[in-house]
């Protein structure tokens, strides 16, 4: 293949950002964000200079009408926005901003479930024979009274609820405001294919799938098999991670809907297919399709659940390059709205400097989530905020809040993300912690990113190059990306000690990007130095 740009889509070169829309700015006074509010920080995002991180997409997590019982993941209507948002008119002008600055936009689609108050399912209930009943997964009581199988909610408890008016069980495998539609209907997958069609209509650039791998269940709905590795520590109520996902996800069926997806994309023009999956390797891989008419870009979360070390990093590298097809392209997440900040994970601030430059490094789609780029740390959320449905249902422990906590932009009243109480308290350290501050400030986080990202952006070999890795020192993940001539070296040193790496075959090289903003320069390559948690990239 030639390695002309022009082979590779926006979404192959480009870097999405996630906006979890709650928490980004809220500009009605509510203490929630809005889409206003994404609208207004769009400069933030791409106004076209270096001083904006210039990311080429955004991907809003929902904002449709929704009870709100799982922030928006409960969509009482797939076709409009809530309220509490904006309306459809600003989803349009956020649209039509978002492409005047070169931006793509994508959006959450959550095809798994809708809320229990969408019009289907209150039909849904109302009889058994009512036409919408099969739209659902309603089943008879066992015997003894019991629900249809062993399955759990993965925000604990079984998921099935009991209508004690029509006397059947229906699934639901978060909340048991979260019915599950049963995709094996062919009226479902019809309105769900409009609903599609209604956003792409609308001018967006593709969608990022929720729990695309579970819409499709076993026929016979059987038992799932206990999980002989379930952690032992689990509360009590999580049903779900008992037991093995053998019957509930990734079955063999879900290509043929997936393909069925694809097609509606691709009827528009360059539009993406991303969705959220985490089975093991072989399972996940199917999700690009045979030939590549599936997904484009089932989300890679490997790396966020590796351990700090440079060997468990580049493994987890190793093996996706080694089982991807020629056609499928990599990519990265390190942060969600869903895990613990990426700080807080792997261990500080040093850290997550040599985690940015890896995500922005390494061959494939990278996904920034909010606040990221400024450091941000898990926050703390007193017992009796908890909003997350997960941190209260399984224990605070599990909340999800400490993820969505207020972007901070300045140190104003409430990081001047709001002019009242947010909906989650703003982070301690948002006086020190915001993108002004850190703006003027020229090592801090939010300026390694805007490096990084123009960096990667002047570099086909970071862009689309071939991924190589060197096996040079164990503390360090140490590899060379290149395209046409062009090289270029990263070394990321995961460890608090210096470290001496003699790079193979080579002799000079230019450092011109280090994750302590601090150095440019000739080095040799032979002698290489990195200095505690550094991490550099070496033009050859
Ligand atoms: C995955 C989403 O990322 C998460 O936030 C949500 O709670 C579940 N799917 C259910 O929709």
């Amino acid at each position: 293949m030639s390695q002309d740009k022009g082979n590779f889509q926006w979404w192959q070169r480009g870097v999405v950002y996630q906006i979890y829309p709650r928490s980004f700015k809220d500009t009605t006074a509510n203490g929630v964000g809005d889409l206003q509010g994404i609208i207004e920080k769009l400069d933030y995002l791409n106004d076209g200079s270096p001083d904006s991180l210039a990311v080429d997409a955004i991907w809003i997590s929902p904002f449709y009408p929704s009870p709100m019982v799982d922030f928006g993941y409960d969509v009482s209507d797939y076709c409009d926005v809530d309220p509490l948002f904006g309306d459809l008119a600003t989803f349009d002008r956020l649209v039509a901003e978002a492409h005047r600055r070169n931006m793509k936009v994508i959006i959450d689609w959550v095809p798994n479930h809708t809320s229990d108050q969408h019009p289907w399912f209150v039909e849904s209930r109302r009889s058994r024979e009512n036409p919408k009943r099969e739209w659902y997964i309603w089943r008879d009581p066992k015997p003894d009274g019991s629900p249809p199988n062993n399955w759990g909610s993965f925000f604990g408890g079984p998921a099935w609820t009991l209508d004690t008016e029509t006397g059947q069980y229906y699934l639901h495998q978060f909340v048991p405001e979260q019915p599950d539609l049963n995709w094996r209907n062919p009226e479902v997958r019809d309105a769900m294919f409009e609903t599609l069609r209604y956003w792409l209509d609308r001018g967006v650039d593709g969608f990022r799938m929720d729990v695309i791998g579970l819409i499709i269940k076993d026929e016979q709905l059987r038992d799932n098999p206990p999980d002989p590795d379930a952690l032992p520590d689990l509360p009590k109520n999580d049903l779900f991670h008992r037991l093995l996902q053998v019957y509930n996800m990734d079955q063999d069926e879900v290509h043929e809907v997936l393909k069925e997806i694809r097609r509606v994309l691709d009827a528009y023009e360059e539009r993406v297919a991303i969705g959220e999956l985490w089975g093991p390797l072989p399972r996940w891989i199917k999700y690009y399709g045979e030939d590549g008419d599936e997904l484009h870009l089932p989300f890679n979360f490997r790396l966020m659940r590796q351990p700090w070390q440079a060997k468990a990093m580049r493994q987890s590298v190793d093996e996706l390059e080694t089982a991807l097809p020629g056609f499928a392209w990599p990519n990265y997440v390190l942060g969600n709205h869903d895990i613990p900040r990426l700080v807080s994970r792997f261990g500080g601030q040093v850290q997550a400097r040599v985690a940015a430059m890896m995500l922005l490094t390494l061959r494939g789609t990278p996904t920034l989530y909010y606040g990221d780029e400024l450091g941000m740390e898990n926050g703390v959320i007193p017992p009796d905020k908890i909003q997350d449905p997960q941190g209260i249902n399984l224990g605070p422990e599990w909340s999800r809040d400490v993820a969505r906590t207020p972007m901070q932009w300045d140190d104003g009243s409430y990081a001047a993300f709001s002019t009242v109480e947010p909906w989650l308290p703003v982070s301690a350290d948002y006086q020190s912690q915001n993108v002004a501050s850190q703006s003027a400030d020229p090592t801090s986080m939010l300026n390694l990113y805007r490096r990084l990202l123009r960096y990667r952006r002047s570099s086909p070999a970071l862009q689309w190059g071939r991924y190589l890795p060197l096996d040079v020192e164990e503390d360090c993940f140490v590899y060379l990306r290149e395209v046409d001539g062009e090289r270029r070296l990263v070394a990321l040193n995961f460890v608090d000690e210096a470290r001496h790496l003699s790079i193979p075959g080579e002799a000079w090289g230019r450092v011109v990007l280090s994750t302590h903003l601090d150095r440019e320069e000739l080095v040799d390559l032979s002698r290489l130095q990195l200095r505690p948690y550094e991490g550099i990239i070496v033009e050859l």
